[in-house]
């Protein structure tokens, strides 16, 4: 009869003294917690780092904020997938026990002038096709760490540069949480899950699979000796052929600080963005020497 019990609803606090409070009440009981950040339209990419904080804490909270300040102004933000109702229903049966869902002006009240910037790392790859980008991710991320204190933040390795930026602005700034990065989640075909695939049309996710497929191809390359700079090459022109309109970088990059690798000498990771077209999608996986 166990299928017939459905799980309670998921509580949603909407104001950071509402999150403070139930935080404050589960740490008094010796909780360890967790924080996994979201901006919604969840998938199975989102669900994996629910799971692996359930894992790694006694008490889950996601947060699903879309935060302005890491939108360009011609970017998606007013057509970015707004689902709240599927995702509170989502985590629910993820067994998430908290869902902190804030209004624009809970986080950037009248007046809010600060910023925080990952010098260096915010500049490149995804940095350099979307300035400010990376300054908003963080300023927002140490925000919610700094509201939920948890012991523990999940970020995806989807966004390697970001989970790259999130733990060397927690390193900075001494904060006191461990962050752990979860593997990327992939369709069936190897297409990388993301909020943004259902821009695609038909015929664009069909196409949009080169993507996975150049940075294989390209890692498969650089493994057996072939030069970087030609494995990349080859799937900077696979992209192309494939009706990728514009290729933002396709790079190798030390893992840890996404420096320009012109030769395997140390673990990294081959990075990409591409539009397919008004759809920009990113993608990386691991190359060890
Ligand atoms: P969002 O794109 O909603 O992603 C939330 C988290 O899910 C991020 O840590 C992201 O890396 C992870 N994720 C997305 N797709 C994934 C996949 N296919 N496999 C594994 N993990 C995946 O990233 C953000 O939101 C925002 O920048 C945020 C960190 C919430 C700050 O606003």
């Amino acid at each position: 009869m166990s299928d017939l019990i459905t799980p309670d609803p998921l509580p949603i606090v909407r104001s950071v003294p509402a999150l403070r409070t139930q935080i404050a009440h589960w740490r008094s009981m010796g909780a360890r917690i967790a924080l996994v950040p979201t901006m919604g339209a969840l998938h199975a990419g989102h669900l994996s780092l629910i799971a692996a904080a359930r894992g790694n804490a006694d008490r889950v909270v996601a947060s699903l904020f879309v935060n302005p300040a890491q939108f360009g102004p011609h970017e998606d933000l007013d057509r970015y997938p707004r689902t709240e109702a599927a995702d509170a229903a989502a985590l629910t049966d993820a067994e998430c026990d908290l869902l902190f869902a804030p209004a624009v002006a809970e986080m950037y009240p009248a007046g809010f002038a600060t910023s925080i910037r990952v010098g260096g790392l915010a500049d490149r790859l995804c940095g350099a096709a979307r300035p400010g980008h990376f300054d908003g991710v963080a300023t927002v991320v140490t925000k919610l760490l700094l509201q939920a204190t948890p012991d523990v933040a999940l970020f995806g390795e989807k966004d390697w540069q970001q989970l790259t930026i999130i733990r060397r602005l927690v390193r900075d700034l001494d904060l006191p949480v461990e962050i752990v990065g979860g593997a990327i989640v992939r369709d069936a075909d190897g297409l990388a899950l993301s909020s943004r695939n259902i821009y695609l049309s038909t015929d664009e996710r069909r196409r949009a699979l080169a993507l996975p497929q150049a940075l294989n191809a390209a890692r498969e390359g650089i493994l057996i000796g072939m030069p970087v700079s030609v494995a990349i090459e080859a799937a900077s022109a696979a992209l192309d052929s494939a009706g990728f309109a514009k290729i933002d970088y396709v790079e190798l990059a030390g893992a840890e600080d996404l420096a320009p690798l012109v030769t395997l000498d140390r673990p990294a990771r081959l990075l990409a963005a591409a539009w397919m077209g008004t759809t920009r999608l990113i993608d990386n996986l691991a190359v060890e020497p």
